[in-house]
């Protein structure tokens, strides 16, 4: 029998902890990478080293540290393209269709932690490998109607609560308007000062997590202790990057945004 084999495209700190997962189940081949320029940027498509025969190609559609974003989905052929989308599921309309797999913790734009959804197409269900575990294998999960273990049904009612609001505010693509004007704000500003700069390149940026560096790391404390006396927490970038984050998912508000952004241009003022 063929080992089974699966493609990875690797654009950062998400992708290399699914290949580490992979790995455990069947051989990875990553088909491409960005680790090169430090995960700024998604590789291009057409260099990427793809095997019709691969199981699936999994790509993670928003790294939520590095802050790279797919803004459509690859082609990959025929073979099913298989999404982490935990940190920009429901911040936009996505084609379904094109995916084999999806699957997001709901811990960003759908509700508390502890509760993952995954859509899977039908034909792809009852292929588990004989090792997974049942919880794990979609085939239990689907004849059981998502209930084959006890499911987080607190976890699931505040999300019900959460898909209402979205609802509300004009659904994905009232939201995705709402994003996009909230990540336009911080991007034109990084792109207008030398004093900050966004590491990302341009066609690859996140609209969900924004990461940015002040030229002089030096302010990098005073920065983070302004933030913190106007309740703006958790600007910190990731230690694996350095640097600031803003992460401005659906629930954030644009008033929230031109705070931030203010106070951005404050401090370049009294430091620049
Ligand atoms: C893109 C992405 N994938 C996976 C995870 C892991 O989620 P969890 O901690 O629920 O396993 C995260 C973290 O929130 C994430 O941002």
């Amino acid at each position: 029998m063929v080992e089974p084999f699966a493609d990875y495209i690797n654009t950062g700190e998400w992708s290399k902890k699914s290949i580490k997962e992979a790995k455990k189940y069947c051989t990875v081949n990553v088909a491409a990478t960005s680790e090169a320029t430090g995960f700024t940027s998604i590789p291009k498509s057409d260099t990427w080293k793809l095997d019709p025969n691969a199981a699936y190609v999994h790509i993670c559609s928003n790294e939520t540290i590095g802050g790279v974003q797919y803004h459509s989905a690859p082609n990959v052929g025929e073979v099913p393209l298989v999404a982490d989308m935990s940190s920009d599921i429901l911040s936009r309309p996505i084609d379904v269709s094109k995916y084999g797999l999806i699957y997001a913790g709901a811990q960003k734009n759908m509700g508390p932690s502890g509760l993952t959804v995954t859509i899977v197409r039908d034909d792809l269900i009852g292929q588990a490998l004989p090792i997974t575990p049942s919880a794990f294998d979609y085939k239990q999960q689907a004849d059981n109607d998502s209930m084959f273990n006890t499911p987080p049904t607190y976890a699931i009612y505040i999300a019900g609560l959460v898909f209402q609001w979205l609802k509300k505010q004009g659904g994905l693509k009232a939201i995705e308007a709402h994003n996009r004007k909230k990540a336009g704000l911080i991007y034109d500003y990084l792109d207008n000062t030398t004093f900050y700069s966004s590491p990302v390149a341009r066609e690859d940026r996140s609209l969900m997590n924004v990461p940015f560096k002040l030229k002089n790391e030096a302010l990098d404390e005073a920065f983070l202790k302004g933030a913190k006396e106007l309740n703006m927490l958790q600007l910190k970038g990731h230690r694996s990057v350095g640097g600031m984050r803003a992460s401005i998912y659906n629930a954030m508000s644009i008033e929230g945004v031109e705070v931030l952004v203010g106070y951005m241009k404050d401090f370049e003022k009294k430091n620049g």
